[in-house]
């Protein structure tokens, strides 16, 4: 059976959350490889709408085994809030495993995420929720893992050894009190019973699933432009979004990756600093904002919105391997009478083809437009192919032939029941 991997194609913020959902029903098994409680995403069931930041949204279904895998950065107390919050709802978290090696966000993360990204001369608009702080002390050998947080032993024994140097930065350079093994202690603590029963391997039981023939989704939080080595550095995220961080994110080998589903909007949207090349920061970027409700899911921040970027688009599938291709809020497009795809870029009266990796190139590309005529029908309640108006599927049509994917799922709402499948990854 397939393992798929579900990638954010763009700036994040694609509409994975709905994606996931909506595939989830027919997984076995929903794991998350990389990011924090960064990302959210927002899933509609029955006209209630759930909002997610860490936990994998296959926790809606009674039967699927949700992974928050080794790659994932996990803020504990939001972890446990987002417990409480599904089980007041009714919805059990009795599925939810945590891999045991997934570092830890701690407070000194925290601070120091918004006391670096304050110090910085250039700013990135993190999300203030410790992530980069928390993958540098990762990669440093610094960090302090889920299995770690089992009882008050081992995470006294851990915080002995960080907590001296984190202290030092905090008070030598920013003038910070920092934080005594006993503050944590009290924050943490509470929540280490809840934890132990959650902590698993995930590689292991990714590999078991793989192996019983079950189905496997794996949920990549943020988007392919944000990822650490192949977004639009240093306007990124700390981890690997892109499909090729689900393998060590999850502990799973490459070759058990079959499909890889990248979500794109059918327009463009970014959070935070960086360059984009198509915005609109005109009543059409204002409409597409309203329309959308392009306001973060995490921050409340209002998001940059602009047309479809299928140089960028194409970047994704390149850079993931795409197999297929997710588009998300068709019906926010229901209300313009000409709708633009970008298909290359200008860049000193150049034609540029290929999406650049150098920032200072991608600063001063211009966007080159094809022109289609807008429907101006709603689309909200289109169930098939078929019964989507003309200009909607030649728009389709002209962002799968400019972007040399297929689309395999087209979203006209956020209920689960918008969703119109032309290819099913299942
Ligand atoms: P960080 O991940 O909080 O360090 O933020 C780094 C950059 O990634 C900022 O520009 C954020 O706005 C952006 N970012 C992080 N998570 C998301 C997300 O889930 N959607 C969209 N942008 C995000």
């Amino acid at each position: 059976m397939p393992i798929v991997v579900v990638v954010g194609a763009q700036w994040g913020d694609e509409g994975k959350g709905k994606v996931t959902d909506f595939l989830a029903s027919q997984a076995d098994v929903v794991a998350r490889y990389q990011g924090g409680n960064n990302a959210g995403h927002t899933v509609v069931v029955d006209g209630t709408a759930y909002k997610l930041h860490l936990i994998p949204s296959g926790i809606l279904y009674p039967n699927t085994l949700c992974i928050i895998g080794s790659g994932v950065v996990v803020d504990p107390v939001v972890l446990c809030r987002e417990m409480k919050y599904l089980e007041d709802l009714g919805i059990s978290t009795e599925r939810l495993a945590v891999s045991s090696t997934a570092h830890v966000i701690l407070p000194y993360h925290k601070v120091l995420d918004e006391l670096e990204e304050a110090d910085r001369l250039e700013k990135i608009g993190t999300t203030g929720r410790g992530i980069g702080p928390a993958y540098a002390d990762k990669y440093a050998r610094n960090g302090i893992r889920m299995r770690d947080l089992q009882s008050e032993e081992s995470l006294r024994r851990a915080l002995d050894v960080v907590l001296p140097q984190k202290n030092k930065l905090l008070q030598k350079l920013y003038d910070h009190p920092g934080f005594t093994v006993d503050q944590i202690l009290d924050e943490f603590s509470p929540l280490g019973p809840t934890i132990r029963r959650l902590l698993s391997d995930s590689s292991l039981l990714v590999e078991t699933a793989y192996r019983k023939g079950q189905r496997v989704l794996c949920e990549g939080a943020q988007g392919t432009l944000l990822d650490i080595d192949h977004g639009t550095y240093p306007f990124v995220t700390s981890s690997s979004p892109t499909a090729g961080g689900a393998a060590p994110g999850l502990g799973i080998g490459p070759t058990r990756i079959s499909q890889v589903v990248g979500v794109v909007k059918a327009y463009t949207t970014r959070v935070g600093e960086g360059p984009f090349v198509t915005e609109l920061r005109d009543e059409i970027g204002q409409a597409i904002r309203d329309r959308g409700k392009e306001y973060g899911t995490t921050t409340g921040r209002p998001r940059r919105c602009g047309w479809f970027d299928a140089v960028m688009a194409r970047y994704s599938v390149r850079i993931n391997g795409l197999t297929g291709v997710a588009l998300t809020l068709l019906d926010v497009l229901d209300a313009f009478d000409t709708l633009k795809i970008c298909t290359e870029y200008e860049y000193h009266g150049q034609p540029l083809s290929e999406f650049p990796t150098d920032l200072r190139v991608l600063e001063e590309c211009r966007p080159v437009y094809r022109e289609l005529p807008g429907w101006g029908r709603d689309t909200t309640n289109v169930k098939h192919w078929d019964d989507l108006p003309e200009a909607a599927r030649a728009y389709l049509q002209a962002v799968a032939e400019e972007i040399d994917c297929p689309i395999q799922y087209v979203s006209v709402g956020p209920g689960r029941e918008q969703t119109i499948t032309l290819k099913a990854v299942f």
